[in-house]
């Protein structure tokens, strides 16, 4: 039997990388998928593609959340996948000292805010039936520092903790209502473009991207997508508040391991 035979399921950002094969992997486990995207001709694209529905949602957006909520108003499980690293429209400065506030707010809002939105959401559209799954993606970026991308690493480390506070928050309620985080590391998709640029030294970036990660290559957005298929399945009913690493070994070690 499918894994999410019956269930309802919002992937937010699902028009590319990690929330389209979410989105993809959802559907060939039997869920009726609504893949949302603030992009809204990649996304109908894709969830025409598909064959789910599909919702326009910017995560930012309050009234978006509303419209959705009017459109889909008991589900089963939310992905808050949607996020940005602040580096789509060129170089900016993401550096502690050289940030400017409204750079450093624009992260934060797609990145912390629209999962907040999302959370909120999906506790009043989970709790009349009481059980539901709530998977938030953070980032191997939001356990450690990253010097040139504060903004991004300080938004997913709150995304973390705020995983933990709804999950305690739905279990003080008695509902079956789980959140998990989820922290990839180095997923290709088109996220990284910008820094691979299409050079001939594209394939020394990236052999260099992945130096440090034990596995030596970047992993695929497959293989997030079958975690967020076992947390939002029936199979982790007692998984909540918890944090899962894919990250190609890298968050198990030191990079600086002596000899
Ligand atoms: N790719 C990686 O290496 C990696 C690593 C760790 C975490 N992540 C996280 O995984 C998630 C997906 O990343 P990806 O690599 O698939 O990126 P991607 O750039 O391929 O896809 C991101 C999607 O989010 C959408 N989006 C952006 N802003 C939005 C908004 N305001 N409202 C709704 N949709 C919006 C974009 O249109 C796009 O379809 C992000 O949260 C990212 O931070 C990615």
């Amino acid at each position: 039997m499918p894994r999410l035979q019956d269930k309802t399921c919002v992937v937010t950002g699902a028009a590319s990388g990690i929330g389209l094969a979410i989105a993809r992997q959802f559907h060939a486990e039997g869920a009726q998928v609504i893949l949302t995207d603030c992009d809204t001709a990649a996304g109908s694209a894709a969830a025409a593609a598909i064959g789910c529905r599909f919702a326009a949602l910017d995560v930012r957006d309050e009234g978006d959340w509303a419209a959705l909520a009017t459109q889909a108003p008991v589900i089963d499980v939310l992905v808050n996948n949607a996020g940005v690293t602040g580096f789509e429209h060129g170089a900016v400065a993401h550096d502690p000292e050289h940030a400017s506030l409204a750079d450093w707010r624009a992260v934060h809002a797609v990145n912390l805010d629209g999962t907040f939105l999302g959370c909120r959401y999906a506790i009043g559209a989970m709790k009349a039936q009481g059980r539901g799954s709530i998977i938030n993606i953070s980032s191997r970026s939001g356990l450690v520092g990253i010097p040139f991308a504060a903004a991004y690493a300080a938004s997913k480390a709150a995304v973390r903790n705020h995983t933990k506070s709804v999950a305690l928050y739905c279990a003080q309620a008695g509902w079956q209502i789980r959140c998990n985080s989820i922290h990839p590391g180095a997923i290709l998709t088109p996220l990284w473009e910008p820094m691979l640029g299409t050079g001939p030294d594209r394939d020394a970036r990236m052999r260099a991207l992945v130096a440090d990660t034990p596995l030596k290559r970047f992993g695929t957005p497959e293989e997030v997508a079958a975690l967020a298929v076992m947390l939002a399945s029936d199979e982790a009913t007692y998984v909540t508040g918890a944090e899962f690493n894919i990250d190609g070994g890298l968050l198990a070690g030191s990079a600086a391991t002596p000899g």
